[in-house]
């Protein structure tokens, strides 16, 4: 405790110092602060591992956040508390979507979005539909501060003073001591959304070896996904059973002649690329049944239209991946394979998933 308080003041002093140096650069400032909350804060958790589905790419687990089951029970309390209000826009039997386009602000430029489902975010590389946040621990602060607009000191007091749950007790039982801090928050809310593993619906059983998983016309549609017929899995990988590469491509629903015009920079935004504009992250498809309307930005409404989009062929622009590209004027899929692809996306919902009480809410 006592040389965890020489750190501290020693680190203050350090801190007065870079203040005074850098007072016109508050960003930096605060990611100084971030770093010292973190070496004082007492991780206490008895660590637990959460069970990888057979087939699935290993979880990396930050070091820093591992999994407990305090930790988890805090973060489902967190996310499901009348002061975070998460669900106003992620709603479990949507697979943690809603129907609709939010405002979201990215280098001080807004853009109408579709909230992203929750499904195996313990895999996904870059979070939201630009992978501007690099850690799933970040892309919540962002929720926190940006899309639920509470800042943290107030978020805090409405906590310790909340009567809906004990977090006293839920925050000692999770981090070893009941005081409560915007790290400690983050940490349990990311421990939540990384145990939302959806891996049981037919599709992904039947990757994992259960031939019978699917029907005749979804076994069909698995032949197109994965073939050059439908080229789908190029982008949305099946092997690994995410149905998800986790890049960022242009899949062609924009035309544009000079990849300044797109109306959303997406990727191009977060690297400061030109050449990436327009490029969103080739997102996961399981549960696709469930998360209407899609892309980016809710254009499409059914999957009947997105897969109307792909057999049309992409737009055309100066970066639309190579892939949408050669199959030049579409597929030119007839009714049964439509159908067949339609049967074979709405295969990979994971009905369990929706169902499951450990992600709904604990009031
Ligand atoms: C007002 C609506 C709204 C609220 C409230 C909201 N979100 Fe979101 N969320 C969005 C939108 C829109 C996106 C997509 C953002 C983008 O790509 O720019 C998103 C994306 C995310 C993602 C990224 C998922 C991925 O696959 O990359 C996470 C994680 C997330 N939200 C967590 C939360 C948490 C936790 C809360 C509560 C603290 C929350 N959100 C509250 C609208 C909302
Ligand atoms: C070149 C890579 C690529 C190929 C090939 C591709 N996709 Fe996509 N797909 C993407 C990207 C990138 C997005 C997100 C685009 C956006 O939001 O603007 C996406 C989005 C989608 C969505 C909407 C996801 C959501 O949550 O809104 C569906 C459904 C989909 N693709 C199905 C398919 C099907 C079916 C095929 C094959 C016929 C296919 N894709 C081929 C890259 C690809």
């Amino acid at each position: 405790m006592k040389s965890r308080t020489v750190v501290a003041i020693s680190i203050g002093i350090f801190l007065i110092i870079v203040q005074l140096m850098q007072s016109c650069k508050k960003e930096t400032v605060t990611v100084v602060i971030t770093d010292i909350e973190k070496q004082l804060e007492y991780i206490a958790p008895p660590a637990m591992d959460i069970i990888v589905p057979d087939g699935f790419p290993p979880i990396e687990v930050p070091d820093d956040n591992p999994f407990s089951e305090a930790g988890i029970q805090l973060g489902r309390n967190l996310f499901y508390d009348n002061n975070l209000r998460c669900t106003s826009c992620h709603q479990q039997i949507q697979s943690f979507t809603i129907t609709g386009n939010i405002p979201v602000t990215v280098n001080g430029k807004s853009y109408q979005r579709n909230p992203m489902p929750f499904v195996n975010l313990a895999w996904v590389q870059g979070f939201a539909w630009d992978g501007r946040s690099l850690t799933l621990e970040e892309k919540i602060i962002e929720s926190i501060v940006e899309s639920v607009g509470i800042p943290y000191e107030t978020l805090i007091t409405n906590l310790q003073s909340s009567t809906q749950a004990d977090y006293d007790k839920l925050f000692t039982s999770a981090f070893g001591s009941n005081e409560i801090t915007s790290i400690k928050i983050n940490k349990a809310l990311a421990q939540f959304l990384r145990t939302m593993i959806a891996a049981n619906s037919p599709a992904q059983k039947h990757l994992r070896g259960e031939l019978t998983a699917l029907s005749q016309l979804e076994q069909d549609g698995f032949d197109i996904f994965t073939s050059e017929t439908g080229n789908c899995s190029h982008c949305h990988l099946h092997s690994n059973q995410l149905f998800t590469d986790n890049t960022f491509r242009n899949n062609g629903i924009d035309s544009v002649n000079n990849v300044s015009d797109f109306s959303d920079y997406g990727h191009g935004e977060v690297t400061g690329v030109d050449f990436d504009n327009g490029k969103f992250r080739s997102v996961t498809l399981v549960n696709i049944a469930l998360t209407a309307p899609y892309m980016h930005d809710s254009r499409f409404q059914t999957l009947e239209e997105v897969i109307e989009h792909y057999n049309t062929g992409g737009k055309f622009s100066p970066n639309v991946d190579n892939v949408i590209n050669e199959s030049g004027n579409g597929l030119n899929l007839t009714q049964y394979q439509k159908d067949a692809l339609l049967a074979y996306l709405e295969s990979m919902t994971d009905i369990s998933f929706v169902a499951d009480t450990s992600f709904s809410t604990p009031f």
